[in-house]
């Protein structure tokens, strides 16, 4: 997979993808990232990429022009998704990171400032994303979010594939608690059922904490999802 990243801010990915299974999931070539500088793509002496919003708005707006610049160059002619995260966005779930994990590229834009120009948006962007109900100063932690959340679920990346498949989110419940060595601290027993040995009264006893864990901390993941109006969908 390759993940074209367009930002005014690329050093902010450093740390990041030199990192645990990102970092695996680039040398082992499963996953390959370009990061673009917008800023390489802004004209003029000031090498402006933002300006005074129409109308009067408070704060500032991502020009079009070196975006629209930035993604031709980028794109190369070649045709891919174009995700711009804004808190406006559809809310980032497991079940969007598996849809993308299996394209073979995928473009990513990161905002700053107010917003970009709505004009960028709409001829340009394909997907909006947001991961959560909270306000960043940019999209390069969302970003980051949605890269590291798709690298984990390319093949071959985790070493043992099994963990992803247990996680929570990838099951309709929340994960169970996990232990490990010393079976005892600070007289707390690691629960009898682990020690057991038993297979099924293992598997009964994780099944039973993640659905008590869900029941009481995300009871909305347990309710099934009633048909919606398209009035109430839109
Ligand atoms: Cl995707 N971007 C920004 N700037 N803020 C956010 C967000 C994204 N998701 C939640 N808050």
């Amino acid at each position: 997979m390759n993940i074209g990243v367009l930002s005014l801010f690329p050093g902010a990915f450093e740390s990041f993808l030199s990192t645990s299974i990102v970092a695996r999931a680039l040398a082992k070539q499963a996953l390959e990232i370009e990061l673009v500088d917008i800023r390489d793509y802004a004209v003029g002496k000031h090498r402006q990429v933002d300006d005074y919003p129409y109308g009067g708005f408070a704060g500032m707006v991502g020009m079009v022009q070196p975006l629209w610049d930035a993604l031709e160059a980028t794109l190369a002619g070649a045709n891919a998704p174009v995700i711009y995260f804004t808190p406006q966005g559809r809310p980032l779930k497991q079940s969007i990171l598996k849809s993308y994990s299996r394209m073979e590229r995928v473009i990513l834009i990161c905002g700053h400032y107010k917003e970009i120009d709505q004009r960028f948006r709409r001829l340009a962007v394909s997907d909006e994303i947001s991961i959560g109900d909270y306000v960043l100063s940019g999209g390069e932690l969302a970003a980051q979010v949605f890269i590291d959340g798709v690298a984990r679920l390319l093949p071959q990346v985790l070493g043992d594939i099994e963990s992803a498949h247990t996680d929570s989110f990838h099951q309709p419940t929340l994960g169970f608690p996990c232990y490990t060595r010393p079976d005892e601290f600070l007289q707390q027993k690691v629960p009898a059922a682990l020690l057991s040995g038993n297979h099924a009264q293992i598997q009964a006893w994780a099944e039973e904490q993640a659905r008590q864990i869900t029941k009481s901390r995300r009871p909305d993941l347990l309710t099934p999802k009633k048909l919606k109006t398209n009035q109430e969908n839109a």
